[in-house]
């Protein structure tokens, strides 16, 4: 469980395109936060620079007493977080076991013990041993999702992070990664920041959530008050997620 604080947070790409432009943001020990907002708008720019993938141009994160500036204690900021990313980022080469003893193997030394870990973390997200040696591309898109999920629980993080976990998924499979999700995030008493383009997503996983809009955090607040925050940018997201399309 982690406090993160974003601070100014910008991010000015080479060539001078802007796509931060001042984050500030709190997120409380143990919360479950998340951020929406449109297509192209900066989320997954935003998780990188909490990363420390990309350097902030501007600002400052702190996560408990740790800056992500700070190189010296690189490894130890980097240590708190766990993530799903939106591609998976499962590895082709490697069957779904080998994939989450990698994960494991960042924590811990033993390679026994990694395989213990690993088998207890995929029987934990539900997968059956039946799929533990075939390789990403034999899984269905869901039990991909489940093992990438198995791998990022197996480096024990304070904090994790889901990029759009619903994405390419149907609604039934994706309804089900959601309750895993929280299941997930309640059992093991971390931080979450979920992304997402999909209100639903954000009304059921949520303690808080953040609109995120050209680069900035235009609201933060409970999923039930979107509808009529006063805002005109979220009420009109909430009011689009929820048009029935005609023909
Ligand atoms: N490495 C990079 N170099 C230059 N521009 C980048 C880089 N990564 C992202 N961008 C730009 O930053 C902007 C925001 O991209 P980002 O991936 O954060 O969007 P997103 O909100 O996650 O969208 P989606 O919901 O489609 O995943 C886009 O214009 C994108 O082209
Ligand atoms: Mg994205």
């Amino acid at each position: 469980m982690s406090k993160i604080e974003f601070k100014n947070v910008r991010k000015v790409f080479e060539g001078g395109l802007s796509v931060l432009n001042g984050v500030n943001l709190s997120i409380e020990n143990g919360e479950s936060h998340i951020i929406l907002g449109q297509s192209g708008c900066g989320k997954s720019v935003l998780m990188k620079c909490l990363l420390g993938i990309f350097k902030l141009s501007e600002g400052d994160i702190i996560v408990d007493d740790l800056s992500v500036n700070d190189r010296e204690h690189r490894k130890e900021y980097v240590k708190k977080f766990s993530v799903l990313f939106q591609g998976n980022a499962l590895f082709d080469s490697m069957t779904i076991i080998e994939n989450v003893e990698f994960g494991a193997n960042q924590v811990c030394k033993d390679k026994i013990k990694c395989k213990e870990i690993a088998k207890e973390k995929l029987l934990a997200v539900g997968l059956e041993e039946r799929v533990f040696n075939l390789y990403p591309a034999e899984i269905s898109g869901g039990m991909q999702k489940r093992a990438a999920l198995a791998r990022a629980i197996s480096l024990s993080p304070e904090i994790l992070l889901f990029d759009e976990p619903t994405s390419g998924l149907d609604p039934i499979t994706g309804g089900i990664i959601c309750n895993l999700l929280k299941d997930t995030v309640k059992s093991l008493g971390v931080t979450s920041i979920t992304i997402t383009h999909d209100l639903k997503v954000a009304e059921f996983l949520s303690d808080r959530v953040s609109v995120l809009n050209k680069g900035v955090l235009t609201w933060t607040g409970h999923a039930d008050d979107m509808k009529n925050c006063g805002n005109a940018f979220v009420e009109h997201f909430y009011k689009a997620s929820n048009i029935i399309l005609k023909k």
